[in-house]
């Protein structure tokens, strides 16, 4: 049993789930909605989850879990709409041959299912209300990693993990160089006001308006993924100085090169920031981007490095959570096989192909005016190459 409602949730229905002859134990867990948050007083709860990419991801846990422990049965539902104080949000039911392996399986579910499922809850106080998420959601859990084989398994092998979303770590990277190897590395720190260091990026999430502004107020924020030097990050924030334009890019060259193009065009709406756009997560609560920009991400069409390709599911359901309601995606592309995919994996996803353009040059943009040749765009026009255009648009 796995599922979402919007009902009271029964322990012993979703225990009946796990209950078998071969049981030896059956731990059932109750998270229960509490009457204080920092300090205030809560008075009721609202739970929302995007059931296409909470159920999916609730299945890869509970197959980890059994991957993991042998034997081991895992039931779990989610409540969301008005709860009360005192309801229970989540209940999950283990069963497994021993209790012992019971007891580790549910703490595990319960850990990465607040890690990796998304769900968002509104707290109402009684001076106010807040959207939080699942407190751990982006934070790196430790994966309990036992140091000797469970008792009984005679290969010694170590059993699968569960794994929990980790986010991007920059530190670690940037310490493992030689920093006067990249000058651009320590460059990029002390830019100025239109570079964002990796490690101040997540402190900017749910407040992006404070990496503007010293007053902060909030405006619609469209994000460029890989601005390289900043043609179009630039060119797009001259034309809708209405919006603020946050540029993720991981190369240091490119985010120094990609400030100054904003510096001397004198664009005050815009920043680049250096991370790695596999951890989105880190950065943007549900529903925080108005508008969503790729252009010629790195192919990656060999075998063995596909995996390092951003247009692939986990950014598809990253784009459905990120994208505000009726918010616009863009994706220009070199490389036509990689919409191809893109269109075939948001199956299932609340995001709808609105246009499709297989050669802009002979074609026209499906934005018309309102677009801007990139660097990449423009070497391919002058080899004579197409370029194709993708627009999505998030279901409101
Ligand atoms: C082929 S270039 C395209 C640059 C620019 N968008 C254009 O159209 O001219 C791809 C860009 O994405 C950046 N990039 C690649 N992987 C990235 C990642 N994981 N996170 C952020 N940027 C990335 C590269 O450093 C590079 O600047």
């Amino acid at each position: 049993m796995l599922a979402l409602t919007d009902q009271p949730i029964d322990p012993r229905a979703v225990e009946a789930a796990v209950a078998h002859p071969g049981a030896g134990a059956i731990i059932t867990f109750a998270g229960v909605t509490r009457d204080h948050f920092e300090g205030r007083r809560v008075v009721a709860l609202h739970y929302e989850a995007y059931p296409e990419l909470a159920l999916p991801e609730m299945a890869r846990i509970r197959e980890e879990l059994v991957a993991r422990f042998p034997g081991a049965r895992v039931a779990m539902v989610h409540r969301t709409g008005h709860l009360e104080v005192g309801e229970a949000s989540v209940v999950i039911a283990v069963s497994a041959p021993h209790r012992g392996e019971a007891y580790e399986a549910s703490r595990m579910a319960i850990d990465a299912l607040k890690a990796r499922v998304p769900v968002w809850k509104k707290e109402h106080y009684e001076d106010g209300q807040a959207w939080k998420e699942n407190a751990e959601f982006h934070q790196a859990l430790p994966v309990a990693e036992p140091e000797v084989a469970p008792e009984g398994d005679p290969s010694g092998a170590r059993p699968p993990r569960v794994m929990v979303r980790r986010p991007f770590n920059p530190r670690a990277e940037e310490d493992y160089r030689d920093p006067d190897l990249n000058p651009y590395l320590k460059l990029h720190r002390s830019f100025g006001p239109e570079v964002i260091p990796a490690a101040d990026g997540p402190g900017f999430r749910g407040r992006w308006g404070a990496a503007f502004r010293a007053e902060g107020e909030a405006r619609p924020l469209h994000v460029e993924i890989g601005p390289g030097n900043g043609f179009f990050l630039a060119g797009m924030a001259a034309r809708h100085p209405e919006w603020d334009w946050l540029g993720i890019e991981i190369r240091f060259k490119r985010v120094v090169l990609c400030a100054k193009k904003l510096r001397a065009a004198g664009i005050e709406n815009a920043r680049v920031l250096r991370y790695d756009a596999h951890h989105l997560d880190d950065l943007f609560l549900p529903g925080e981007v108005a508008g969503l920009y790729v252009n010629h991400p790195d192919p990656w069409t060999k075998g063995r490095n596909a995996k390092h390709r951003l247009l692939l599911r986990p950014f598809a359901e990253w784009c459905a959570r990120a994208l505000a309601p009726g918010a616009s995606m863009r994706i220009k592309s070199d490389y036509h096989p990689n919409l191809d995919d893109f269109e075939a994996l948001i199956e299932g996803l609340p995001l709808r192909v609105v246009a499709r353009v297989d050669d802009i040059r002979a074609q026209g943009s499906p934005w018309g005016e309102d677009d801007v040749t990139t660097n990449y765009q423009s070497k391919f026009d002058k080899r004579g190459l197409p370029v194709a255009a993708l627009w999505l648009v998030r279901d409101p």
